[in-house]
């Protein structure tokens, strides 16, 4: 556990979990992540904001003991999903007077996944407040970084704001403030291509407000604090951005070596042009990389062998964590090799029909590719690079 006065009668009580090597069992972790927790102490009432993962809860509530913590009147609930809710059942246990207090939608979730009973749950409303004597708590609802049910807690007379999943990284540090480098810009970014980018609409309409808001800190659930919030804001709004980079994604599988012959054509063809690419194995690849690199593709061009009458299952994997993700690409293309027949193509372009990608003439091949195959892929080459010209992005 890490105990820290953040302000007076504001302190940080997390923990990291540096054991952690993947979250949701989807995406590797670089170096584990933190769950932080909030406690404010007014001259009336003491809320803690946010509580911790269930794994952690007898040493989280031990370090209340540690710390002379003996009265908590309030657990504000930003979301209620349980690497931050997972520990209120045993604070109901431990502080028996507290009152949970969140939204509507949140309401429902920690009755329905903790089964928190009604009476404990203080339900609130966008932009009310909540007395805790010379401190005040303004709730700001905000769905969909993360769930339906999050919401933000701003402090304030201290004019920070709490924004629970949102800004966050999956990081850890023995100081719980930030300090800029490429490890935590890595980690967030990553953090962000899995959580975030799926809404990264509404992460826009959050930046503009947060960034109009002024705060002094931004304390989020996950990685360090932020003295500086433009660091975070700015990194954000980069990559929830509308436009991608001059950068191409090429994911790619091979079983015999052809198709990845013609992927590294196609990237030092389109390096000839000026466009950098990002080639990623999709079998011996780190999910996380491709997340990061989904964050920034203009252009997806997917390479796959066959595999008895279809494309790899890797490939599968990868086209159906894009369309999940919803990265801003707005090209795509496929290149392939086959044996002896099948479908190579038809039912990934189907599954990347939500993203309404503009999609390039595919280079199939049987075996191995041929001349007439490479000029195929300097064609593919030429057309990517007028198409992010059209973008502005050359
Ligand atoms: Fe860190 Fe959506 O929970």
């Amino acid at each position: 556990m890490i105990y820290k006065k953040i302000k007076e009668n504001i302190f940080y009580a997390g923990m990291n979990d540096e054991d952690r090597l993947i979250f949701d069992e989807l995406i590797p972790l670089d170096h584990g992540t933190s769950y932080n927790s909030y406690i404010v102490i007014g001259n009336e009432k003491t809320a803690v904001i946010d509580t911790m993962y269930p794994k952690f809860t007898k040493e989280y509530l031990k370090s209340f003991d540690e710390n002379g913590i003996t009265k908590v009147d309030y657990i504000i609930a930003n979301h209620g999903e349980q690497d931050h809710s997972g520990s209120i059942p045993a604070m109901l246990e431990k502080f028996p007077m507290a009152t949970v207090v969140t939204n509507a939608v949140c309401a429902n979730n920690l009755k329905e996944m903790l089964l928190i009973p009604d009476e404990k749950i203080q339900v609130i409303k966008n932009d009310e407040e909540l007395s805790l004597g010379d401190k005040t708590l303004q709730f700001k609802i905000a769905p969909g970084v993360h769930w339906p049910d999050t919401m933000f807690t701003f402090i304030k007379e201290d004019n920070i704001l709490c924004t629970c999943d949102f800004l966050g990284a999956h990081f850890i540090f023995d100081d719980v403030f930030a300090v800029p480098s490429n490890e935590l810009e890595r980690s967030a970014k990553k953090y962000f291509a899995e959580i975030m980018m799926p809404f990264s609409t509404v992460c826009r309409k959050y930046i503009k407000q947060i960034k109009e808001m002024n705060v002094s800190m931004i304390m989020p659930s996950h990685g360090p604090i932020h003295k500086n919030p433009n660091y975070i804001l700015d990194l954000y709004e980069d990559w929830a951005g509308e436009k991608g980079k001059n950068v191409v994604l090429l994911p790619y599988v091979s079983m015999y070596n052809s198709t990845t012959e013609m992927i590294n054509y196609l990237s030092n063809k389109l390096a000839e042009k000026g466009i950098p690419s990002i080639k990623y194995d999709m079998v011996d690849g780190n999910l996380g990389d491709l997340a990061i690199a989904l964050v920034d593709g203009t252009t997806i061009v997917l390479g796959t062998s066959m595999v008895l009458a279809g494309p790899h299952p890797a490939a599968f994997n990868t086209v159906y964590l894009a369309s999940l993700l919803k990265p801003k690409a707005k090209i795509a293309s496929f290149i392939g090799s086959y044996g002896w027949g099948g479908n190579l193509f038809g039912k990934m372009a189907e599954m990347l029909t939500p993203l309404k990608l503009d999609v390039i003439e595919p280079v199939l091949v049987k075996g191995k590719a041929k001349p007439e195959d490479f000029k195929k892929l300097d064609e593919m080459a030429e057309t990517i690079y007028q198409k992010h010209k059209e973008l502005e992005l050359i």
